[in-house]
């Protein structure tokens, strides 16, 4: 049933009413078992939600909605490889990608067997590429779940990579990336990895046709050695030229890639235990989602509530804010994750909804945010959850900065909810602002995979419960086309035909 249509959305309208007077300080006050209640462990992720506007009737009501809506069989389809990409006529399996080998009989053991082949003949590659010296840089070609996924975690997991190998990432058309990269390359101690699901991506196969030009003028030759294709549609690769693919399918959504082949730049630097590690992670967190009571179950919790922000007390945005520097890319993931996947305005039938579905996500590492934007999330007129995560453990050795950044995030939290009292005056902090707390007690392959994993089922807790297609990405596919002509336009100068602005702006750049 459509989330609006049940009673349980009715009551939680009601319940938000009664919730405009609810304050933190007062909640905590008046339940001693408040944090303790809010907080859970689960696979690698210490979650204390007890600094969020939620009371346990709301919890409770949430899980009603979560009941009438649906969420455990929608869950449990994806589990069983139905089709519930309904626009595409797609499996979402990207949680097979991190099932142990053999675990699965029936229709899915068949396409898990295919999945172990291919990371097997992907890590056995990764390995050769490690313990080839005369390999120095790897420069990923990729964009959106192409790029930021392997990005985002070969940042993450630098205190776990090789020595004497570095990393490039090029997404953007724009040449000046490219160019950048190059310049500081030999072709003879670069391997380019041309990452894309579809490999017809027009930024991917420009940067990637630019790239194979410049590694002919510089005198490299043996293509098979110096370029890899990451990609579900082979034949397309091979038509390029490049004979060394790495495969997979088209139940792997783009930005739910990183677990497949287009993890390969993460494997080249952490190697083939460590990828499996990261697998191993994210599979607790699959079977934490898959079994764990609803009540207690993490992703479905946090789901819930990003329903409730959004559309009973109206906060309309999350920031992000992962206090470790390694996991700077992070934010940039997430708005991926979250926004491709569930910011839509029509339900997997295709009608219209009158609610709203994805809160804008953004953020930067702290304490770096501290010293810019903050302010606004103290003072400013609007109220923005937070997300707060940290890291127990430092993996350097420097004297007083783990400390000092720990009791950053967690005076952060603190001060976002207790406020500071200055009668009202410029130096009032009001407080009641809610945030999360995700705690990992250190960063590694393992840990790394579960909080991402952890990720990916809250968004499909949320948009399960708005009853949307999470897996489809249609408001994308038309930029890919609009530009195509204006592209025609600016080399050709015709303008006819166009509205006065976009023909003043394509005139202006000839
Ligand atoms: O931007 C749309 C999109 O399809 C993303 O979902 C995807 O991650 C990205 O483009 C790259 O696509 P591909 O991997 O096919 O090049």
């Amino acid at each position: 049933m459509r989330c609006d249509q049940t009673a349980a959305w009715k009551l939680l309208q009601r319940n938000a009413q009664a919730f405009a007077g609810f304050d933190l300080r007062n909640a905590f006050a008046a339940d001693a078992g408040r944090a303790a209640a809010f907080s859970q462990s689960t696979p690698y992720v210490f979650a204390d939600l007890s600094k969020n506007h939620v009371d346990a009737a709301t919890e409770a009501l949430l899980q009603e909605l979560a009941q009438q809506t649906g969420l455990a069989a929608h869950r449990d389809a994806m589990f069983r490889g139905e089709h519930i990409n309904v626009s595409e006529d797609r499996a979402v399996m990207h949680w097979l990608l991190r099932q142990p080998a053999g675990s699965l009989s029936g229709k899915l053991a068949a396409p898990l067997a295919q999945v172990h082949e291919t990371l097997n003949a992907m890590l056995h590659y990764a390995e050769q590429v490690r313990a080839d010296d005369q390999i120095t840089d790897v420069v990923n070609i990729g964009i959106g779940g192409s790029d930021l996924g392997p990005q985002m975690a070969v940042l993450a997991l630098q205190d776990f990579a090789l020595t004497g190998k570095r990393f490039h990432f090029v997404s953007n058309v724009d040449g000046h990336e490219l160019a950048g990269v190059l310049k500081g390359l030999k072709a003879e101690h670069t391997l380019f990895l041309i990452a894309s699901k579809t490999f017809t991506t027009i930024e991917t196969m420009t940067n990637a046709h630019s790239a194979l030009q410049w590694f002919k003028a510089q005198g490299g030759s043996d293509v098979a050695r110096h370029f890899a294709a990451l990609t579900t549609n082979v034949a397309a690769a091979a038509a390029f030229g490049i004979s060394t693919t790495f495969g997979f399918w088209d139940w792997v959504g783009g930005r739910y890639s990183l677990w497949s082949a287009i993890g390969l730049p993460v494997a080249i630097a952490i190697g083939a235990a460590g990828f499996k590690d990261l697998l191993a992670g994210a599979h607790a967190m699959d079977q934490h989602f898959q079994t764990t009571p609803l009540a207690q179950n993490l992703p479905v919790r946090l789901g819930l509530l990003d329903v409730w922000y959004r559309n009973f007390l109206h906060y309309t945005s999350r920031s992000i804010a992962p206090y470790h520097s390694a996991l700077r890319r992070v934010p940039a993931y997430l708005q991926q994750l979250e926004m491709e996947s569930n910011g839509k305005r029509v339900d997997r039938n295709g009608q219209a909804l009158t609610y709203g579905t994805s809160p804008v996500l953004w953020g930067e590492p702290g304490t770096n945010g501290q010293h810019a934007y903050f302010q606004m999330l103290h003072q400013g007129s609007d109220i923005v959850p937070m997300e707060f995560i940290a890291v127990k453990k430092p993996t350097h050795s420097l004297k007083d900065h783990h400390e000092l950044l720990l009791a950053n995030v967690i005076a952060q939290a603190q001060a976002l909810m207790m406020g500071k009292d200055d009668a009202g005056g410029h130096k009032h902090f009001t407080g009641n602002r809610p945030s999360t707390f995700l705690l990992l007690d250190e960063l590694t392959p393992a840990s790394l995979g579960a909080l991402i994993a952890l990720q990916e089922h809250r968004v499909f807790v949320s948009g399960a419960v708005w009853g949307i297609n999470s897996f489809d990405q249609w408001g994308v596919e038309l930029g890919k086309v609009l530009a195509k002509d204006i592209h025609a336009r600016i080399l050709s100068g015709d303008a006819s035909g166009l509205d006065a602005s976009t023909a003043g702006l394509l005139n202006r750049v000839r």
